[in-house]
């Protein structure tokens, strides 16, 4: 296990389930885990504002553990928990709140890649929906393949009702965007990813984001 520290974020690279028993101080779970659809590495994009394809890569690496069915029983006793991917694992979550987030304009709707992609908010039960377009296309934002939008993440915690200064646990960090939302909302941050790769994207990600002016929003 690998500990990187700055202001108000902590970052590990190991694997979540070794590091859960160090996370007495956490209010809320954030996270995009392993989905456990065995992806095997091709990534293909909409076009921008069209209902079409762009051409299919091989990204060279697939997901950490995603050949397997993601059990998200570890986390779903946290205070306030939202899990990306849940149509994936829903079978095994209690009835909570429905997140969408709208990843295409409605022309880009009906290719055959997902126009949406879901969350599990634990209580309530109520849908609500974000779109964000950012990540569409050929975006020189994205560093990880199942990136997540910064504003997206930062919905979230407004979701769950997270208070500034609160801890917010992402177990699954891959690039950490989860971790920028914190530092740009006033929220500490504990980030673990298993890649080293990755793990070291979100380092570099959260070290320029702290290098920043601060603007809290
Ligand atoms: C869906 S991706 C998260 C991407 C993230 N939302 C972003 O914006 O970059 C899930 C990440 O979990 C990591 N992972 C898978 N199993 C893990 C485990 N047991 N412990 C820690 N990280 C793990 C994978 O390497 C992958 O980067």
């Amino acid at each position: 296990m690998h500990k990187v520290e700055f202001e108000n974020v902590t970052l590990y690279n190991a694997d979540c389930r070794d590091v859960l028993p160090l996370m007495s101080e956490v209010d809320a779970v954030i996270s995009d885990p392993p989905y456990g659809m065995a992806w095997d590495g091709k990534v293909t994009r909409g076009k921008n504002g069209t209902g079409k394809t762009g051409p299919t890569k091989h990204h060279g690496k697939t997901i950490l553990h995603d050949n397997e069915p993601f059990d998200p029983a570890p986390w779903v006793n946290f205070d306030r928990v939202i899990l990306w991917g849940s149509n994936h694992f829903g079978c095994r979550l209690p009835v909570g709140t429905t997140l969408v987030w709208l990843k295409r304009y409605d022309e880009g709707f009906g290719s055959f890649l997902s126009d949406a992609e879901v969350a599990w908010m634990k209580g309530g039960h109520g849908v609500y929906c974000k779109r964000d377009v950012s990540l569409q296309g050929e975006s020189k934002e994205r560093v990880h393949p199942t990136q997540k939008p910064i504003s997206l993440m930062s919905w979230c915690l407004d979701l769950a009702k997270v208070p500034q200064k609160a801890t917010v646990l992402d177990p699954y960090m891959g690039s950490g965007t989860t971790g920028i939302a914190c530092i740009r909302t006033g929220r500490k941050f504990i980030g673990v990813e298993k890649d080293p790769e990755y793990f070291a994207t979100a380092c570099k990600r959260i070290e320029q984001e702290l290098s920043q002016p601060v603007l809290v929003l």
